[in-house]
This record gives C-alpha cells, sequence and structure tokens, in this order.
C-alpha cells in the first residue's frame, strides 16, 4: 500500500512534474485541498475526487486507507511544493503507522513561480546571497519571529501573511525605502504583481483589495537592479 504525495505546482497546470502528472492520471482518489489546488489540473482525470478543506486528518486517512485497501491507487495533492507549508508530515505519520509506504513528488512552490514571474533571482550577487522564507503568527501559529529574521537583511520571502500586511511590515526592522514585492496568484491567468516599499506596500495591497494567495518578497532582489556579475561568465 502506497500514496504518493504530489506537489501540483504554483497554479498553471503546465507547471507539474512529469511524474506528479502521471501520477494524476494513474489515480482512483485525489484528496487535494479545494481553496488552493487550481481545477484545470483535476477537472480531466478518471480518479474520484476528496476535497480535504472541512474533513478531519482521521476523516482524510481513513479514506485513504479504505481506498487503499481496495486496491486503489491514491494520491494526495498539495499545492506549490509539499514541503513549504504543507503540513505533510502529520498526515504521513498515521498512514505509515498503518503501514502505509508514502513517497514525495516535489512540485514548483508558488514562490520559484513568484520569483519567475519578476523575472528575478532570490539569490543575487551583490544584493543578497541568502534567503528567508517564513510566515507570520496566525491562528496556527503563536508567535513569529519577522522582527530578528528582518535583521539579517536577506531576501525575505513570507508566505501565508497577506491578510495581515500592515502588521507584518510594521514588525520588520529594515528601512523604510527598502523595496517589497507582493505577487498574487503567481503563474494564474489572473496573476497580479505590485511593487512598493516598506512604506507604501500595504497601502497598494489593500487598495488592490488582495487578502489571499499572495506572496510577500522582501529585499533589493525584486528590483533587478545592483548586483554584480557571477563569475561564471567570465570572459576566460
Ligand atoms: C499553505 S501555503 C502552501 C505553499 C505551497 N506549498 C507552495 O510551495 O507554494 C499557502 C500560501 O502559499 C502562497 N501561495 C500559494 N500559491 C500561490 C500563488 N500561486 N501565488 C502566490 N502565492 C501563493 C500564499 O502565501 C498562500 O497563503
Amino acid at each position: 500500500m502506497k500514496v504518493y504525495f504530489v506537489g501540483a505546482g504554483p497554479g498553471d497546470p503546465d507547471l507539474i512534474t512529469v511524474k506528479g502528472k502521471r501520477l494524476l492520471e494513474e489515480a482512483d482518489l485525489v484528496v487535494y485541498a479545494g481553496s488552493l489546488v487550481k481545477d484545470t489540473l483535476l477537472k480531466a482525470l478518471k480518479a474520484e475526487l476528496m476535497d480535504s478543506n472541512g474533513a478531519s486528518l482521521e476523516q482524510t486517512t481513513r479514506r485513504i486507507i479504505g481506498a487503499l485497501q481496495a486496491g486503489k491507487k491514491v494520491v494526495r495533492l498539495h499545492s506549490g511544493d509539499p514541503s513549504l507549508y504543507g503540513a505533510i508530515l502529520e498526515q504521513m505519520k498515521p498512514l505509515e503507522d498503518a503501514g502505509v509506504e508514502v513517497e514525495v513528488v516535489p512540485g514548483v512552490s508558488s514562490l520559484f513561480a513568484s520569483s519567475a514571474a519578476l523575472k528575478t533571482q532570490l539569490t543575487l550577487k551583490g544584493v543578497s546571497e541568502s534567503l528567508i522564507i517564513t510566515r507570520p503568527a496566525g491562528t496556527t501559529l503563536e508567535k513569529d519571529e519577522l522582527t530578528a529574521l528582518s535583521q539579517h537583511g536577506t531576501t525575505l520571502a513570507i508566505f501565508l501573511g497577506i491578510d495581515k500586511i500592515r502588521d507584518i511590515i510594521a514588525s520588520l526592522d529594515r528601512p523604510a525605502d527598502t523595496p517589497v514585492a507582493v505577487v498574487y496568484h503567481a503563474s494564474w491567468p489572473d496573476q497580479t504583481i505590485l511593487q512598493g516599499t516598506i512604506a507604501d506596500i500595504a497601502g497598494k495591497v489593500e487598495a488592490a483589495d488582495i487578502k489571499r494567495s499572495a506572496l510577500i518578497l522582501i529585499g533589493g532582489v525584486v528590483q533587478r537592479t545592483g548586483f554584480r556579475r557571477s563569475h561564471l561568465y567570465r570572459d576566460r
């Protein structure tokens, strides 16, 4: 008995891996989070679909094990890459305890779709050699580390926080002119990019009425300037 945890990619159905797509097409049951996985990826499948939104972990686990015991092939589909805010381990543990093998198939994170949308690099010579991925406190996280993390001066990628943009920005310890980009629905047809600074990005997000499905990227890399050439392409 085996379950595949598959990264669906950021939204564009062409941005799932070849392996992920094959597994989806072969699946008899696909469990997915309705709000995060785009319908276009699911509509042509022969599989039975289960939206995990509103279902408890126990219900989902029971459904998966039931399908496996009936000889069915099961895919658990996660948005982007399952390793980022995917809560996959808590799903895997009860499955593994029940003797189910798991395999993870990576996906294109919305982080990478966002940097592609901005046509930039997240690590850029002379601007930032490091990337911090984090999220703000909220219903499922008591305390965040945004202030301390921002003090490193690296590129900062903030998931799951666009509805708290004003609080997030207020907690950052970075100069007011630090560049910030917000990418809403990266790779979707309605992808929207907002560019600003710590001083004005919250107002721009509120004016655009963006309240979910967006990534906040902070640091000079979003401006595509100020970098130095790498050694890779130096004349020899
Ligand atoms: C539960 S997390 C899942 C992240 C996912 N595992 C990934 O790698 O992209 C959901 C958050 O990811 C971000 N997100 C997901 N899809 C996005 C997209 N297409 N464009 C921008 N941000 C997205 C948003 O910050 C959203 O609140």
